[in-house]
């Protein structure tokens, strides 16, 4: 009962930021992504009646107890729908920073969904593999899909209808992000505990959620009408209006630090210079910058020489979550 996967790390361009449930993990807001062919995690699962406590292995070191919890919570799910009691052993290799606002929940629990799903002998739906995912995090329902993925908040109080569908696939439309990364440490608030806060106290959230739906429409007809200039600037406007909103909770969130905006200045500048790019950040102080391959190395070259970039990953679109090799 071993199997392991592939997934890809997606980013919101229309982000998502609240719960409606959050035991089920209904998001408040739809979301849009764009799943990310060079940021990837691979996660093997084997359930084995040997062990006495389920186990995670994260970059070759045994993980600490918190994300351990996390997956042992999530592994819960899998042995309810399949009745299996063992115990499981995950083994899980990110090709880039965890926890520092590369969405490697996303990548991590798409590839645990459906490492541990095959593993467990569960038959699932893309439907409901998305829904398992969106369990472990949110943003994980999107990368079982590759491309261009709308999450659904849906209506149903189970969360039954609350799941990722591919807009387009990967090779609909040649986009390139170059992720700048200005710090690797990890996040100090992670995002469940930073929407909650934020609908708790932020004056803004009501509009948030009532504003989100014109943001989704017109970013799905930037999608279908290769617009890279509306898909740029609603995408800097979802990220700017989730940022403020996270600002106004109580206390306010920060997630940016100086070079974070540094990179915002200097995209902007960038474009005054007539270059094509837009960024966009999630909750964390990396920013995430999207270009058209023409432009590509040019702006990288740039972004690399800003004081308090570390690093930057430049990267086109990937494919959804993959099964990489099973056995019994
Ligand atoms: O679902 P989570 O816990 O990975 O939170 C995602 C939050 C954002 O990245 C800021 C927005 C999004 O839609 O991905």
């Amino acid at each position: 009962m071993k199997a392991a996967a592939s997934a890809h790390s997606n980013l919101a361009l229309i982000k998502y930021w609240g719960k409606s449930n959050a035991a089920l993990n209904i998001p408040a807001v739809g979301s849009i992504s764009i799943t990310l062919k060079e940021l990837s995690t691979r996660t093997s699962v084997e359930f084995d009646p040997q062990l006495n406590a389920d186990l995670l292995i994260l970059n070759e070191s045994h993980a600490d107890p918190g994300k351990e919890k996390r997956v042992s919570a999530f592994l819960n799910l899998i042995r309810q729908q399949s009745g299996i009691d063992h115990f499981a052993r995950v083994v899980s290799q990110n090709n880039y920073p965890i926890g520092a606002g590369l969405a490697s929940s996303a990548s991590g629990f798409a590839a645990l969904a459906l490492a541990a799903a095959r593993a467990a002998q569960l038959s699932l739906s893309p439907e409901q593999l998305s829904i398992l995912a969106r369990r472990g995090s949110g943003s994980a329902a999107r990368s079982i899909y590759g491309g261009f993925v709308e999450m659904k908040a849906g209506k149903a109080t189970d969360g039954s209808d609350s799941y990722a569908v591919q807009i387009a696939d990967e090779h609909h439309w040649a986009l390139n992000v170059i992720v700048a990364i200005t710090t690797e440490q990890e996040k100090s608030i992670g995002s469940t505990e930073g929407m909650t806060q934020t609908a708790q106290t932020s004056p803004y959230y009501k509009d948030w959620i009532s504003s989100s739906n014109a943001d989704l429409d017109e970013m799905r007809a930037a999608i279908s009408q290769k617009d890279f200039e509306k898909l740029g600037e609603i995408s800097e406007h979802s990220c700017l209006k989730m940022h403020g909103l996270a600002m106004s909770a109580k206390p306010g969130i920060l997630y940016w630090n100086q070079t974070t905006l540094e990179i915002i200045h200097a995209v902007r500048e960038l474009r005054r210079q007539g270059f094509a790019c837009y960024f966009t950040i999630d909750a964390g102080p990396q920013v995430k910058i999207l270009c058209l391959p023409a432009d590509a190395q040019r702006i990288e070259k740039y972004v690399r020489g800003i004081p308090g970039v570390r690093r930057t990953i430049p990267t086109s679109l990937g494919p959804g979550a993959k099964l990489i090799e099973t056995s019994s």
